[in-house]
């Protein structure tokens, strides 16, 4: 589904991502860990084509998409979560869904509607649905990320940090809502801090520190590995 072959990022002279190379096969589910400043979310906009690549290429479903739009490879099948939210501060959860149903996925009136209200559902959100979006603490804002993704009807998601700062039950309700879309058959990229919360969705495991993948495998090789245990520092990661 995604292959990202030699990937190189610099920002002027600061090299942030060095000859990743990635696949991901269909309806797999990958976690991303690594340490601050890894480069994970760098990551994360050259395969959804919000950020610059500097090298190497990126392709969805054997198409090379290196040069496409965001917006092009957004209808193409790739959905995304921002690390930071950004809502239409100014309009209504509901009506920030439906703008992601419209652009993103491509559907109209009564469909648009339809499937924001499925998206605002899964994600636990239909009752703030008339809330202003600028109003939204941030644990609600984090969820209108996942369901203004959900609602582009992606193939591939790519989610940047959606657990964090949530209570035990919050995040075994988000646990659920991603094992039912990677069971729906969504092939899933999924950074994320929340350990315990990962190894519960994903089939496999990368490790990226200073811009370079250290571990790749099943999450128990890798979270056992000598190389993560370095990058952590001996700790951070429990
Ligand atoms: N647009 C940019 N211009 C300059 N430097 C950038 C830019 N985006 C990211 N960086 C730098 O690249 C490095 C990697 O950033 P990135 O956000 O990818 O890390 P991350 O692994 O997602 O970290 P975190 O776990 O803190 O979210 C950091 O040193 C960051 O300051
Ligand atoms: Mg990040």
């Amino acid at each position: 589904m995604l292959e990202v072959e030699h990937l190189a990022v610099s920002f002027g002279t600061l090299r942030v991502l060095d000859d990743v190379s990635l696949a991901i096969p269909p309806g797999q589910a990958v976690g991303i860990v690594g340490p601050n400043g890894a480069g994970k979310s760098t990551l994360i906009n050259a395969v959804s084509g919000t950020g610059q690549v500097s090298r190497g290429t990126v392709r969805l479903a054997g198409r090379d998409v290196t040069h496409t739009s965001a917006a092009r490879r957004c209808r193409w099948g790739i959905g995304r979560s921002h690390q930071i939210p950004r809502p239409f501060g100014d309009l209504s959860v509901f009506e920030n869904v439906l703008v992601a149903a419209e652009r993103g996925a491509g559907l109209r009136g009564r469909d648009a509607a339809a499937q924001a209200l499925r998206s605002l559902e899964a994600t636990g959100l239909l009752s703030a649905a008339n809330t202003m979006a600028g109003a939204v603490p941030l644990l609600g804002r984090k969820r209108l990320e996942l369901a203004r993704a959900l609602a582009t009807s992606p193939q591939l998601l790519l989610l940047d940090e959606i657990a964090g700062g949530l209570t035990e039950g919050e995040a075994d309700e988000l646990v659920s809502t991603v094992l039912s879309l990677k069971q729906a058959g969504v092939t899933i990229m999924w950074i994320e801090h929340v350990v315990k919360a990962l190894v519960q969705v994903v089939d496999r495991l990368v490790c990226l520190a200073f811009g370079r993948i250290v571990a790749d495998g099943s999450p128990e090789e890798v979270l056992a590995s000598r190389e993560v245990a370095e990058v952590y520092l001996g700790g951070a990661l429990a």
